[in-house]
């Protein structure tokens, strides 16, 4: 990889076992993934070369642009669609309504505003299809608790850094996905305390 390319050294750890658990969501009949918040791209340019059905459109705020189309560029994969502008909150949903099989999002409902994170389930319920899945990965509580020690001084650093990050509450997310037509799949453990959670619209 180019030596100028934004690198994540956790991408690259949480890569394999989230596309292991992407592979069992995935259905062969899927075509279009959104990713949000693609951050360096890497997620992107490893799963889907392994994704041989899907179609994946990244997304991220314009500063991460750049970084995305390097790491699309070394990949060198022609499912991988030229990286957009979305940013939840100002931006119109990126796809045409319905034409999306599934979102993914990893590790960005701790760095968006509350209201954002609201906005975004709220988005997709209104233009994504039933049956479409929404997939999202990253650190989460239950019943109000942290799932470890290093979840509780992650959260502290996050909201040192900006008052408006934290982990969320699962029970949280979990109400804001069935008041927008999801139902919960699955609820997976993955490695260093983080989870992923898979939706599907039923409505
Ligand atoms: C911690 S990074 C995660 C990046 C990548 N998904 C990963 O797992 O490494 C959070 C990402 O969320 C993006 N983000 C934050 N606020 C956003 C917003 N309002 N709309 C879209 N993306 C946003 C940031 O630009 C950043 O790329």
């Amino acid at each position: 990889m180019s030596k100028t390319a934004a690198f994540s050294p956790a991408c690259e750890r949480n890569r394999k076992p989230i596309l292991n658990e992407l592979k069992t969501i995935v259905r062969p009949e899927d075509r279009i993934l959104l990713e949000i918040g693609s951050g360096t791209g890497q997620h992107a340019a490893y799963m889907a070369p392994q994704l041989t059905n899907i179609f994946w459109y990244p997304t991220d705020m314009e500063d991460k642009i750049a970084g995305i189309e390097q790491w699309r560029q070394e990949a060198n994969c022609e499912r991988i669609q030229t990286s957009q502008v979305f940013r939840v909150g100002e931006s119109n949903w990126p796809l045409q309504s319905d034409q999306a099989d599934m979102v993914f999002t990893a590790n960005t409902f701790h760095i968006m505003p509350a209201d954002l994170v609201a906005q975004l389930i709220q988005q997709a319920g209104e233009n994504m299809h039933k049956g479409s899945r929404f997939v999202v990965y990253g650190p989460f509580k239950y019943g109000g608790d942290f799932t470890s020690e290093s979840n509780r001084e992650f959260d502290r650093q996050l909201k040192a850094t900006a008052e408006h990050q934290g982990i969320r509450d699962f029970e949280w997310i979990d109400g804001l996905f069935q008041q927008a037509g999801f139902r919960c799949l699955k609820d997976v453990s993955m490695p260093a305390n983080n989870q992923l959670l898979a939706y599907v619209k039923t409505s």
